[in-house]
């Protein structure tokens, strides 16, 4: 099966400190794999090499089979790798349609000088990216909301909107941190419903998520990261029942 993310004994030292110790895992297309951990285990800093956000101090990531070191980090999202950030939040000046089509800039070709001048081509360029907009607003079920500010969304909302901001840009690999942190019940469990569809057309998901209910019902695979090493991975029945991995994280998180 082919790999969409391979990570071979990746490292990353932060002033000889090891915050990612020989790290091997494998993320195949077009599957949901959850990465799981405590705080502090080295889940985002995962994400920031694989992302080139930051450089790493060993190892390889190879994705749909192509080396990553080499690409220059500008060119990772172009090439279909998105990330959302742990912290990230909408851009709250901005409405909801609004903040959906700022996930696009990646893809829009036309330039800034032609958008400008409302060419005929970026016309074209712009509704197109309104219509998908619209449609994943659709999906999401905020389409009502498109015109109110993003700001006024409960957080559920605000969060579903940032995963829709990073489906505007074409996602291959789509690396989600803690999309579910902060969200009541019933948000959590349309969020999971979205990220089953996303993957239902084929966009293969890595999410860092504590919510286990989330990661039961999302993930084909589960990586379990402690002190920067994988302490475990398999299946979500597998890993629930791993006393490794009681031990090292639902035992501390849980109550
Ligand atoms: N830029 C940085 N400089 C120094 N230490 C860092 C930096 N980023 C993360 N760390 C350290 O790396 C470890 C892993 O952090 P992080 O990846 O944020 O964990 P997680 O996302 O699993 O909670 C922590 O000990 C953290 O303090
Ligand atoms: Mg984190």
């Amino acid at each position: 099966m082919t790999a969409a993310l391979d990570v071979i004994g990746l490292r990353k030292s932060f002033g000889g400190v090891d915050a990612i110790t020989d790290v091997s895992f494998r993320v195949p297309a077009g599957t949901a794999t959850a990465l799981i951990g405590p705080n502090g285990a080295g889940k985002t800093t995962l994400f920031n090499l694989v992302t080139r956000l930051l450089p790493a101090t060993a190892g390889r990531i190879a994705y749909f089979g192509q080396a990553l070191d080499v690409q220059p980090p500008e060119r990772i999202a172009r090439m279909g790798l998105v990330r959302t950030f742990q912290t990230a939040r909408v851009f709250p000046g901005m409405t909801v349609l609004e903040n959906v089509l700022a996930g696009a800039h990646l893809h829009v070709r036309s330039s800034t000088l032609s958008q400008m001048l409302w060419a005929p081509a970026a016309r074209r360029e712009e509704m197109g990216l309104r219509a998908r907009a619209e449609a994943l607003l659709d999906l999401a079920g905020l389409r009502e909301a498109s015109g109110s500010p993003a700001s006024d969304l409960p957080m559920g909302g605000q969060k579903l909107l940032e995963v829709l901001r990073a489906l505007m840009a074409r996602p291959r690999l789509l690396l989600l941190d803690e999309p579910a942190a902060g969200l009541n019940d019933s948000e959590t469990a349309e969020l999971s419903a979205m990220l089953r569809a996303i993957r239902a057309i084929g966009v293969t998901l890595l999410v860092v998520e504590h919510n286990m209910a989330l990661v039961m019902d999302v993930a084909d695979q589960v990586v379990v990261l402690d002190a920067g090493r994988v302490v475990a991975a398999g299946s979500p029945a597998d890993i629930r029942s791993d006393p490794a991995v009681i031990e090292a994280y639902v035992g501390r998180l849980d109550p």
